[in-house]
């Protein structure tokens, strides 16, 4: 397949890095199914990429038509078969567990078009493994987004042991096509590579406020105004997902040993769901209007 015969692409999972996936490539032009397994969920992230599209408009970042143009591209749907029938390519944003995933790819596999190439934004686990549950190993690679996917440039295509070059080479066109700067990670590691750094960053910040080195405060003024990262490293974990640091971290945990033991605090602001800005409570409050980090 060339780039030039995709036209449908379907986002699997209608969470936070779904629905920014699905407004990329509706920005893009492409026609797009946003799937997730409940009504609710998938309307849900259809009215996230609604308010982002306008916050677009209104500061004339897009035009008007190029908004409507977008929204009208997206098509919620609930049913499996149905997301995929026509599907070119599949970008899967679903839970970060691994059991899940398979299962869902063995499904995916069955009612997919043979020449559908299957891409996962997960953040850290084995993209050889999640292959492997399909009869497509070669046309299947990650395709790694970052939060939020409209404003962030960066994407990582991943090479799994088994993907072919055509399928690495096709989705970095892919993201290119989306507006975005693509980098082949040609090795399928945990974390791959934005990931290895930046969570044990957020770890690390967390074990000195845990272990009172540093306030929350003290960190994030030092990583943003002198480390020059845009944002500090809790305000990161807050705007990411505790939870999803969590689960990266977990896993690479796992796989990796000791050195990437979760910090006792970011355990217990994933227990008390206290996720970030999609739960209004992180690091920071975000209820009264978000957070000045001071200098
Ligand atoms: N769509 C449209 N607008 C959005 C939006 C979205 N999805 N999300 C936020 N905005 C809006 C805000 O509402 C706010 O609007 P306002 O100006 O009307 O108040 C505005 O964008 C925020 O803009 P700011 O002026 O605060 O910030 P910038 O525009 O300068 O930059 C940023 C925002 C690009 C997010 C920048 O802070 C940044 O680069 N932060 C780092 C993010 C990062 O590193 N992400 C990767 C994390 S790792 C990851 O995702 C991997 C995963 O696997 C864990």
């Amino acid at each position: 397949m060339e780039l030039d015969d995709i036209q449908t692409i379907t986002v699997l999972g209608a969470g936070t890095m779904g629905h920014g996936i699905a407004e990329v490539a509706a920005l893009a032009g492409y026609d797009v199914r946003l799937r997730d397994i409940e009504e609710e969920i998938v309307q849900d992230g259809y009215d996230q990429i609604e308010w982002s599209l306008d916050k677009l408009a209104e500061k004339d970042i897009i035009g008007e038509d190029e908004r409507d143009a977008a929204i009208e591209s997206v098509e919620p749907v609930v049913d499996l078969e149905e997301a995929v029938d026509d599907a070119d390519v599949v970008i899967e944003a679903i839970i970060e567990q691994m059991d899940i995933k398979k299962d869902v790819y063995q499904e995916l596999d069955a009612a997919a078009p043979e020449r559908t190439i299957f891409a996962s934004n997960t953040s850290s686990l084995s993209i050889t493994e999640l292959s492997e549950v399909t009869d497509r190993p070669e046309q299947f690679c990650g395709m790694h987004f970052f939060n939020p996917p409209v404003q962030m440039d960066l994407v990582e295509v991943i090479n799994g042991a088994h993907t072919a070059e055509e399928t690495t080479d096709l989705v970095a066109d892919l993201a290119e096509s989306f507006g975005k700067t693509p980098v082949h990670v040609h090795k399928d590691e945990p974390g791959f590579v934005v990931n290895r750094i930046l969570v044990p960053l957020m770890n690390e910040a967390c074990w000195m406020v845990a272990e009172d080195f540093a306030t929350i405060a003290e960190v994030d003024s030092t990583t943003k105004y002198d480390i020059n990262l845009p944002m500090g490293a809790f305000e990161l974990g807050d705007q990411v997902g505790n939870d999803v640091i969590l689960h990266v971290l977990d896993y690479m945990h796992e796989v990796l040993g000791d050195a990437y033991e979760p910090s006792p605090l970011l355990q217990q602001k994933v227990d008390d769901e206290e996720y970030g800005k999609k739960t209004g409570k992180g690091f920071y409050d975000y209820e009264d209007g978000g957070v000045d980090v001071p200098m």
